[in-house]
């Protein structure tokens, strides 16, 4: 999670950045002075503020004596600081965060500052969990991770080991220097594509036979979405054709919606000339009934077999137009090993890196919120470990800027 390849130290970004430390009620707060502490030693301005449940762990005179000024906490001020708190922030960190306030933070409730101030801000949310490992895994707590996750605030898969309880399991709160690493990772990506044109394909296309039937893929979207908003959120000028999907686009995004191969092609060569990024994460169907009924096909008239034709690769179309100042990029999803097959789609395609995934992996692939994959260049294989597409998709855009750097 924090194997940053940018080139300078990420907590570096840290220096002068106004941070917003927003503790709730987990019995992993007691490690929130630890957190503080961290933060200001990374050069970070640092408001701190606790929900109720917060003080039953720890103590706002305490935390207060750290930071060097007071606590924040609404029902002490008679104020209303919500506002100013939010628009101030250039990050807020809900560490560690609980179930019970991630239910009121994915419901919208404000009646904590901290829940206020998470609908106020505009600028990038982290939460933490850190709970038992039963609580974690509960579908309704799993519902709201994916609620957050789809709000577009970034929600960290907690640690495993020991537990509260004196469980081993998932749900430790990462120690306060791994944190303060994200945090500086993340405020260190916040511009570092700003103003740059990139170009997302994303989600499946139909082949229709007639109105009502049509081939396609089990592809949701979701890994092309989420590529979509982390360029929005670094600052990028983002085009997202995309195939049929029920996601919501992006914040800040340009979604130019189409269904066939031939449409994205189209849509996508349109957009080409602005972009210096390509990202191409669409499932593309390979082929197309050679005919179209305009009519729904009875069964009585269907003859048994459908002649397909091959529809354009659209990539590799246009990785071979001139791309000296692009960084071009291919997903390949395998049933099975990748990396040959990906090896030869970098090659014959002309690209600048694959992304490779094995669809039959448990958690991988198709309609899940995490991805194992591999990027893969010519020299180089680096493999991730299972992670929330939103992880794999800032990981990705890591390499990309690299590259861009250095055409
Ligand atoms: N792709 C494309 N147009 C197509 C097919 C694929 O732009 N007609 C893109 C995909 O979006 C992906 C990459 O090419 O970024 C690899 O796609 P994949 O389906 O894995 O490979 P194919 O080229 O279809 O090769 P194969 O069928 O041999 O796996």
């Amino acid at each position: 999670m924090s194997d940053c390849s940018a080139d300078e130290d990420p907590r570096a970004a840290l220096a002068g950045a106004k941070l917003l430390l927003g503790i709730t009620g987990s019995i992993a707060a007691v490690k929130a002075p630890g957190i503080l502490t961290s933060l200001l030693r990374g050069g970070a301005q640092v408001e701190v503020t606790l929900t109720r449940g917060a003080t039953r762990f720890v103590t706002a005179t305490g935390l207060a004596a750290l930071a060097g000024r007071p606590v924040r906490r609404f029902w002490e001020e008679g104020a209303s600081p919500h506002l100013e708190l939010a628009k101030w922030a250039d990050l807020v960190l809900v560490a560690p965060a609980s179930a019970d306030f991630m239910g009121k933070a994915a419901s919208g409730l404000g009646d904590e500052l901290l829940g206020s101030i998470l609908l106020a801000t505009r600028s990038p949310v982290l939460f933490f969990p850190a709970m038992e490992t039963l609580i974690y895994q509960h579908r309704l707590v799993q519902d709201n991770v994916r609620r957050l996750r789809e709000t577009g605030y970034r929600v960290f898969e907690p640690a495993r080991g020991r537990l509260a309880s004196g469980e081993e399991g998932l749900g430790r709160l990462p120690e306060p220097g791994e944190i303060t690493a994200i945090a500086g990772e993340v405020l260190a990506r916040r511009r570092d594509l700003a103003g740059v044109g990139v170009l997302v394909g994303a989600g499946p296309t139909r082949e229709h036979l007639d109105p009502v039937r049509f081939i396609s893929s089990p592809a949701t979207g979701k890994m092309g979405y989420a590529l979509a908003a982390a360029a929005a959120g670094r600052g990028a000028k983002v085009v997202l054709v995309s195939g049929p999907t029920l996601l919501e686009p992006p914040k800040g995004v340009e979604v130019r919606r189409v269904t066939s191969a031939v449409q994205m092609r189209q849509a996508m060569g349109a957009a080409w000339p602005e972009a210096r990024v390509v990202l191409m994460a669409a499932a593309v169907a390979d082929f197309r009934p050679a005919q179209v009924a305009g009519h729904k096909i009875k069964k009585k008239d269907a003859a048994l077999t459908v002649s397909l034709l091959p529809n354009p690769d659209i990539l590799a179309e246009l990785a071979g137009t001139d791309r000296s100042a692009r960084v071009v990029v291919g997903f390949a999803a395998e049933t099975g090993p990748a990396e040959a097959e990906a090896r030869r789609k970098l090659r014959e395609k002309g690209l600048d890196l694959v992304v490779a995934n094995d669809v039959t992996e448990p958690g991988a692939g198709f309609e899940v919120d995490t991805n194992r994959v591999s990027i893969i260049s010519v020299d180089r294989r680096e493999d991730l470990p299972m992670l929330p597409k939103a992880e794999v998709a800032e990981l990705v855009l890591d390499r990309v800027v690299a590259l861009l750097r250095a055409k």
